[in-house]
């Protein structure tokens, strides 16, 4: 099948898409944008968090095929809108081996837009679904609350 979508803003269609093929698949193998990270292929560890009409999903749990007509935004689309939190874990040491940080990337994104200021349970409960194995979370705690606190000092 042909798969006709728009993402990061640009209209994109791919042919000889298999019905059982993945979003993440068709991101990474079809498109070439290899941002969304494929690490377990079952909804387990959010590293492929991409955004499909506006809600984060994990891109592995997506058949291609739903994605048809529909919007999708990787990571590579919000360098620009998500900068202040990549800018947040680089400087917090949340970034070790990175294969986890480009989902995070993605869920931090969300998370404070819909909520600019979490508490540390929030933050937890919005990045339960995305697993890091190297920093141990901390850092991540401490990116967010300092991406939340750039993005209210750059609003105020
Ligand atoms: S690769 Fe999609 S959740 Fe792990
Ligand atoms: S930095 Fe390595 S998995 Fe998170």
């Amino acid at each position: 099948m042909r798969v006709t979508c728009t993402v990061n803003g640009a209209p994109r269609e791919a042919d000889d898409v298999w019905p059982g093929e993945s979003l993440l698949y068709l991101l990474r193998e079809r498109l070439g944008l290899p941002g969304a990270k494929n690490a377990c292929e079952q909804g387990e560890c959010g590293s492929c968090t991409v955004y499909l009409d506006g809600q984060a999903v994990c891109a592995c749990l997506v058949a291609a095929g739903q994605a048809q007509g529909r919007e999708v935004v990787t990571v590579e689309g919000l360098a620009e809108a998500a900068a202040p939190v990549q800018r947040a874990f680089v400087a917090a040491g949340a970034v070790q081996c990175g294969f986890c940080t480009p989902g995070l990337v993605v869920a931090v994104h969300d998370l404070l837009s819909r909520d600019p200021a979490p508490g540390d349970a929030d933050i937890r409960e919005a990045l339960a679904g995305n697993l890091c194995r190297c920093t141990g979370y901390e850092q991540i705690l401490d990116a967010v609350r300092l991406a939340a606190r750039d993005l209210a000092a750059a609003e105020s």
